[in-house]
């Protein structure tokens, strides 16, 4: 989605936009641009199509723009096709392209969100005399707040409150006046914003990683609410331009976790990270080898009392809730049910009252599963969200949130977040288990130690992944690839084919088993590569023979399954081998070489691994 940065202080303005919004490239986008101030001059407003270093080249790095205050966006279209002219910043005059526009205009602004009802105000401003030159919602936005600004004489505060009740959907608005100098305005609903504040100097981001470089002390500015940003100062007001108080919050993350330490792509390093990332999420809820949810809502009484379990997510977290689902339900035996944000929020549900609805996202902004749980809790049912990101618009709004400790997680495919994510399902389903007596004492320890070796078994798979770049090097043609499993390894199929369409635009389906020969089956020709998963015992023999009614119609076989199958290699043309865990948390081990799989064909046919096209990382729109 678009990404935002703003920064008013000592220092020149410019590069610290860009290198903001360099950081902020994995969001996705598709031109650039940028407006400076310096001091009482206008605007001076800068805009490229196309990838952020055209717009550096242009501005030699931003040098060439002189000023202490300003604001820069990437933008990720939705209205209007990707150009230099539907570009941010919009100004609220007529940009003829020579300047003069700019010039001209009272507020410049950028914006991230969509403006539902921008066809009908763009047809009151047109009855104003405004004229517009780009086909964006956001020009619309810019020249609401430019049109209450003057009728009403009023303050950046007013102006753009009115303008907050006039429109419809979601939106992180960041604007400077040409009559405040030394000031940006901001507003957001919906719409990720933080803002952060160091040494005499302020900056805004639409994520973290764009500002953890100068400031790790922010302030979160909430939904419908207004800031005034000025050096190294903060003022919030709500809608009726009431000053509201807010506190300076600490991100733990280091400014390190955002950079690629060594690795050639963000997507490898975080696969990396995974180890300490598994660890230091058991570590957070785990004391003395004991699981405390009180803190999270989950006290003994409250899990007795849980009739059902909802969980709801999109993409990669929606597929971590297909592993939970068959955890909780085989160790706790709770009904649960999984669905996609995007369907749960229009199929009027029908939901349990003392059900609990757990969403899951790692960014804790994507606007599906926001939605989904607003519905949840306009029922009345318990919300829990398993999130990422500290402050996001989830983590906000949900009854409670268990922090999955992933750190910064940059690569658009991820890896380390759904990695958490599963151990997060794992140890809700464990205490789940012990406190309503399906599992005793020893079993209980059994598995929470099994799950702290779980960081040291994925250091071993990716001691060997070598192995599978050689493998993956041999099917960089593939055209199709199938991926079969039973159970919690249909479930981490799901994510493995995610993993290789999403990043290298291979097609490829996830499908369980038992599936196959009600239709997928008559996609298999000489050659196709078909990937089963088996890890689950019981479900080992139902799987070996679809792979083998696959191969006796041409299919090329990878098996991947647990040491001591060895006898997998009667059937499979190569095989992967992963540490033996408890059944139950196979995923988070078979999952591994996947995501190598996904990586490893990416980087051979010379994709962009950590922005693949068409793709954002936050999903803010629906
Ligand atoms: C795939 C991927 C996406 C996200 C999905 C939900 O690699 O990252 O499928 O899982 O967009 O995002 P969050 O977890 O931020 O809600």
């Amino acid at each position: 989605m678009c990404g935002i940065v703003g920064f008013v202080g000592k220092h020149q303005a410019a590069p610290i936009l860009l290198d903001g919004l360099a950081r902020l490239e994995y969001r996705g986008y598709d031109s650039a641009g940028l407006a400076i101030r310096n001091g009482e001059e206008p605007a001076e407003v800068v805009k490229s199509k196309g990838r952020l270093k055209i717009l550096a080249e242009k501005t030699d790095n931003g040098n060439s723009l002189v000023g202490n205050c300003g604001i820069g966006h990437t933008r990720w279209a939705t209205h209007g096709e990707p150009s230099k002219t539907n570009a941010h910043p919009h100004v609220s005059g007529n940009c003829t392209g020579s300047g003069s526009g700019e010039v001209e205009s009272e507020v410049v602004g950028v914006h991230n969100g969509i403006i539902e009802n921008f066809k009908e105000l763009k047809e009151k401003l047109l009855k104003h005399g405004y004229a517009f030159y780009s086909q964006t919602d956001t020009e619309v936005v810019v020249k609401l707040v430019d049109y209450y600004y003057k009728k009403y004489n009023t303050d950046p505060a007013d102006a753009i409150a009115k303008t907050m009740v006039r429109v419809r959907g979601s939106y992180a608005l960041c604007m400077m006046f040409k009559s405040h100098p030394g000031e940006i305005w901001v507003a957001r609903k919906d719409s990720p914003m933080i803002i952060g504040v160091s040494n005499g100097e302020t900056f805004v981001a639409s994520d973290v990683p764009a500002i953890l470089k100068y400031t790790r002390n922010v302030y979160y500015i909430g939904n419908m609410e207004i800031a005034r940003l000025t050096p190294g100062e903060v003022t919030f007001f709500n809608l009726d331009g009431d000053v509201i108080e807010k506190k300076l919050t600490e991100i733990k993350w280091d400014a390190k976790s955002a950079e690629k330490g060594g690795f050639e792509h963000f997507m490898m390093k975080e696969i990396h990270e995974q180890p300490k990332a598994v660890s230091d999420t058991i570590a957070s809820v785990v004391k003395d080898g004991r699981i405390e949810l009180e803190n999270i809502g989950l006290d003994e009484e409250a899990i007795k009392n849980i009739s059902h379990i909802y969980i709801v997510a999109c993409g990669s977290a929606y597929h971590t809730g297909v592993v939970t689902q068959y955890v909780i339900e085989d160790l706790a035996k709770i009904p649960v049910r999984v669905e996609l944000a995007s369907e749960f929020r229009y199929r009027k549900p029908l939901l349990d009252k003392n059900g609990l609805v757990i969403v899951v996202s790692q960014s804790g902004e994507t606007a599906d599963t926001l939605a989904a749980l607003r519905l949840a809790k306009e029922k009345g049912i318990k919300t829990l969200a398993i999130v990422n990101v500290v402050g996001s618009s989830i983590a906000r709004e949900a009854d409670n949130v268990f922090y999955t400790l992933a750190g910064p997680e940059i690569a658009v495919a991820t890896t380390k977040a759904y990695s958490t994510q599963l151990i997060a399902g794992y140890l809700l389903a464990i205490q789940f288990a012990l406190v309503r007596g399906q599992i005793d004492e020893e079993k209980y320890s059994l598995l929470i130690t099994e799950l702290g070796t779980i960081p040291k078994k994925i250091e071993k798979i990716l001691e060997d992944k070598e192995r599978i770049q050689w493998f993956v090097a041999k099917q960089a043609n593939a055209q199709d690839v199938f991926f079969i499993g039973r159970g919690i390894d249909y479930a981490v199929c799901l994510e493995g084919s995610l993993k290789m369409k999403e990043i290298s635009y291979v097609h490829s389906e996830a499908y369980a088993a038992g599936e196959l020969k009600h239709g997928t089956i008559s996609l298999i020709e000489d050659g196709t590569l078909v990937i089963g998963v088996l890890t689950q015992g019981e479900l080992y023999e139902k799987t070996v023979s679809n792979m083998v009614e696959v191969k006796s119609r041409g299919a090329y076989l990878m098996g991947l399954t647990s040491y001591g199958h060895y006898e997998i290699e009667d059937t499979a043309n190569f095989t992967v081998y992963i540490p033996k865990t408890d059944e139950h948390f196979s995923a988070s081990l078979s999952v591994i070489p996947l995501q190598l799989m996904g990586y490893y064909l990416s980087v051979s046919r010379g994709l962009d691994v950590d922005k693949p096209r068409n793709l954002a990382k936050s999903v803010t729109v629906e």
